[in-house]
């Protein structure tokens, strides 16, 4: 009677070693799953590491952007690179002395510069660089500069307008005029112009403008150029400064149709430099910066790889007036590709800089034009100095016919 009340198999077997209510089947598939469970884990967790950094991977390459590869060589042509004691310009000079070029480093801090010549030429063991002064903050220095390199080259090849300042407070250049705009467009629109000649005695050759994304910000305020009204560091003043510099590239490539001399601007990218020297935030937020930029920003040399692309690839000989990032060659939005602008920022920065005018001003322009004033309500001193100024530097040292 109590054999029929238990159904077979629910409790202890008749003779069975196990204590009462020990299924042994159970404990073993238990153990099973536990084992299967760990592993499950342990192999669930490796491929997530390996998929997050397969991605970690892929995303820093997408950020470095892709490189320019071919190996051709420039033995003996003649460079000249602004800015290039550090950042982009040190990485650009590197790259183009290991290609045998012959590079003038223009720099307005000749001990930074020599510090950043004599590491390049132990890497790329090229003897052929020079340390030369050049405060593009000062008309003068430009002048200065231009003079002694035409004294000492008769040829230049390759022109990199690559210096730059970021975001600073305002300040003023010694010619009185707005930092920024100063430096980033004044400066190199003088060092340009005053060496056309020997660009195009020299063609084919390239003039490369490093600017930025940031024009995309930027308007340029004929009112108030110098940003004396209301001054906006980055907003403001950089992002019209890297415009302008667009708007030079589109313009001078006009000028220079046919003389085998192109021009061409670029963005780095965002690249991990000194450019944010001027950063005022707080402490930590500086130090978050600083460590999320060895991920997030571009090397240095990541960031050379446009300039470089258009000072070397054979296969832009002609190609002239674009605009390239990562590489490749971009649309203008429609305020970087006026030309009413930028014919209008060209006859200014030639007043501004004292130059006399290449072109005759359009006809419905004021031909009692009132020399610029520099912020500090005075006349500029090159346009006040007149034609005896610009002349001397026409018939010295510019032959821009
Ligand atoms: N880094 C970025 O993310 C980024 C993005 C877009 C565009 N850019 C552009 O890339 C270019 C290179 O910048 P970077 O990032 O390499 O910055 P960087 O490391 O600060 O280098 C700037 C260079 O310009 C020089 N410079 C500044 N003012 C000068 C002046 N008055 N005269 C002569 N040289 C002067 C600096 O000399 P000192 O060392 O003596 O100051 C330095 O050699 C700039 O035109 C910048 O606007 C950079």
């Amino acid at each position: 009677m109590s054999e029929a009340a238990t159904p077979p198999g629910s409790g202890p077997e008749r003779g069975s070693v196990f204590p009462p209510g020990f299924d042994p089947t159970a404990e073993s598939a238990e153990k099973t799953l536990c084992f299967r469970g760990f592993w499950a884990w342990a192999v669930l967790i490796l491929l997530i590491a390996i998929c997050v950094s397969v991605f970690m991977w892929l995303l820093r390459k997408c950020i470095q952007g892709p490189a320019y590869r071919k190996a051709n060589r420039i033995d003996g042509k003649v460079v000249i690179v602004t800015g290039c004691n550090t950042g982009i310009g040190k990485e650009t000079v590197l790259e183009l002395a290991k290609r045998g070029a012959r590079v003038y480093m223009a720099c307005r801090d000749a001990g930074r510069c020599e510090a950043a010549r004599l590491e390049i030429m132990d890497r790329s063991h090229n003897q052929q660089l020079f340390n030369r002064t050049l405060d593009l903050g000062s008309l003068q220095s430009v002048r200065n500069f231009v003079e002694r390199f035409k004294a000492e080259e008769s040829r230049l090849d390759l022109l990199i307008n690559n210096a730059g300042v970021m975001a600073c407070p305002r300040t003023l250049t010694t010619d009185g005029y707005e930092q920024q705009f100063g430096v980033n467009h004044l400066g190199h629109f003088l060092l340009t112009n005053l060496l056309l000649d020997r660009l195009k005695q020299s063609s084919p050759s390239r003039i490369v403008v490093v600017s930025s994304a940031a024009h995309l910000f930027g308007r340029i305020n004929r009112e108030d150029l110098m940003s004396e009204k209301k001054y906006g560091k980055f907003f403001g003043a950089y992002s019209q400064s890297k415009l302008a510099n667009i708007l030079f590239t589109c313009k001078l490539s006009s000028i220079l149709k046919n003389s085998r001399v192109t021009v061409n601007c670029c963005h780095p990218g965002v690249v991990r430099t000194e450019l944010n020297r001027h950063f005022a935030g707080p402490g930590w937020m500086k130090s978050v910066l600083q460590t999320g930029s060895l991920y997030f920003f571009k090397s240095p040399k990541a960031g050379a790889q446009t300039s470089l692309r258009l000072a070397l690839d054979p296969g832009l000989e002609g190609s002239t007036g674009g605009y390239y990032s990562d590489c490749m060659r971009w649309p203008l939005v429609p305020w970087a590709r006026n030309m009413e602008t930028a014919d209008w920022l060209w006859r200014e920065s030639e007043k501004l800089v004292g130059l006399p005018p290449m072109e005759p001003p359009p006809p419905n322009q004021n031909q009692n034009q009132n020399p610029t004033q520099n912020s500090n309500g005075t006349q500029n001193g090159n346009a006040a100095n007149g034609s005896r100024e610009m002349q001397s530097v026409e018939t010295v040292v510019v032959n821009r016919s």
